[in-house]
């Protein structure tokens, strides 16, 4: 079976957040499945040198987008038993972020034609398109509608994942025939609520609809989570599965990973607390093993939930704890966490930025990880957190939900702390409920097992992807 791809990140050419991962993992996992999997992404600026002087030129093409015709370069590089597919336009990628411009929709309704031209001039005939989140989602449009008659591509299955669907590409009802080249006949299979929605097309469009956790996929057919597709997403239930993401174990091993101060495994979790002394030492904060350190990764954005950790961070702080934080977002949020941890001295930390080093020092150093999102479509954070033995604190929704079990010191089962409701008392009671887990050390003790113990690999995760290939191939 020959599946390509389609993404705006990949890790490690592309990441700015759990995309990157999954994109990064997934296609060597069903390759060692044996499928063909291959992955094709926007030739950036910030890819890295070493990447790109190993990349081999393919070929050009021409690009029709409306009006327009427009260059094209093919790169080509294997990486991991993985071949990644570049497309080459500087005008469009050459730029200093992947997102955030005034033509993003003019921008990856380029990357999505040129994804279908490239098939003209490649080797790799891919049976299925995996498509991923809105900006390839005018790929399953198009072939449905200017290609539907087209032999070279009437055969083609698409599969089209919602990694999140707050964002859904949504732009200028104008763009229709002035960008996207397509006629008015098709301008009701591509529009919601009088907006030209990437999203919604490929949603109606695709032979298959998937989304990153079971949980999730049921969830966006409330207007709560569906954040205004909730209808659209129901007329198209039949085809849609929700299969939770895994993690690269591998790249995520505390008894290899060498960024650790010492390395770790379920037999042996005390060199745990040699990881949680240099983070406190690397960090600035007390160096005392006894302390629970508290961390939060991610981006700091609403939907992660950071207003229930304001509202309570007081009460938080009156606890004997230790607070590290790493991200960026929203500068309000930003600016708190960097107030707080000045106020706070040796107890707290707040970096912001990004670096998958510290991450890991943290996943590995900490004992807690707070993650209570509001929306959360699967979340690899409190997957790689347990799997360093860090117990995650999280709100039940989405992925959270689907790998996330609450821990019971009568029957000793669980590998978290959770709570239900969008409210921060909730949460604080989530607290309470790990510091006392915390010095109970036999309560503590199988909490980490526990933890060590849950299985994120991407085993299960593929048969699933694999069966359902199955269905449309
Ligand atoms: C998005 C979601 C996150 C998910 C990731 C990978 O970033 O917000 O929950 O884990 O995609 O699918």
């Amino acid at each position: 079976m020959r599946i390509l791809f389609l993404s705006t990140e990949a890790d490690p050419f592309a990441k700015s957040g759990g995309l990157g991962d999954v994109i990064g993992s997934l296609p060597r996992e069903l390759k060692d499945q044996g499928i063909d999997a291959r992955v094709m992404l926007p030739l950036y600026k910030s890819i890295k040198q070493k990447y790109i002087k190993d990349m081999k030129f393919i070929s050009d093409f021409s690009v029709d987008l409306a009006w327009r015709n427009i260059y094209c370069g093919l790169f080509e590089i294997e990486y991991d038993g993985v071949t990644f597919y570049f497309l080459d336009n500087e005008y469009y990628f050459y730029r200093d972020n992947y997102y955030g411009y005034f033509d993003d929709g003019e921008r990856f309704a380029y990357f999505s034609k040129a994804v279908l031209s490239s098939l003209g001039v490649l080797d790799f005939k891919p049976e299925i398109l995996h498509c991923n989140e809105w900006q390839t989602a005018l790929i399953p449009v198009y072939l449905k509608t200017l290609l539907k008659d087209d032999p070279n591509y009437n055969t083609i299955k698409t599969v089209f994942t919602i990694h999140n669907i707050e964002y859904q590409g949504r732009f200028d009802k104008n763009l229709l025939s002035d960008i996207l080249g397509l006629s008015e006949e098709f301008r009701n299979l591509i529009t919601y609520n009088n907006d030209i929605n990437f999203m919604k097309g490929a949603i109606v469009t695709c032979d298959k609809l998937t989304t990153v956790s079971p949980t999730y996929a049921e969830e966006i057919t409330y207007s709560f989570y569906g954040r205004g597709l909730e209808e659209i997403i129901k007329e198209n239930q039949y085809k849609l599965k929700g299969i939770l993401n895994g993690i690269d174990t591998k790249l995520y091993d505390p008894e290899k990973d060498k960024t650790l101060a010492a390395n770790y495994a379920i037999n042996n979790s005390k060199n745990k607390e040699m990881n949680k002394k240099d983070l406190q030492k690397n960090l600035g904060l007390k160096i005392d093993s006894s302390i629970p350190i508290f961390a939060i990764v991610g981006r700091m954005v609403e939907h992660k939930g950071i207003d229930m950790i304001i509202n309570i961070f007081e009460e938080l702080m009156n606890e004997k704890i230790q607070v590290v934080v790493l991200g960026t977002g929203m500068k309000e949020y930003e600016d708190f966490f960097k107030k707080k941890a000045y106020d706070y001295g040796d107890r707290m930390n707040t970096v912001i930025g990004f670096s998958s080093e510290l991450a890991t020092k943290i996943y590995a150093g900490s004992d807690f990880f707070l993650m209570p999102s509001i929306s959360e479509p699967c979340g690899l954070a409190q997957m790689i957190a347990l799997r360093y033995g860090t117990i995650p604190i999280v709100r039940e929704t989405g992925g959270l939900k689907d790998s996330i079990s609450a821990f019971s010191p009568e029957n000793g089962i669980g590998n978290g702390i959770t709570f239900k409701s969008i409210n921060s008392q909730d949460l604080l009671g989530a607290v309470k409920r790990a510091i006392k887990f915390y010095w109970n050390k036999d309560n503590w003790h199988v909490l980490i097992k526990n933890a060590l113990k849950s299985d994120f690999s991407w085993k299960q995760s593929t048969k699933e992807y694999m069966s359902m290939y199955e269905e449309i191939y």
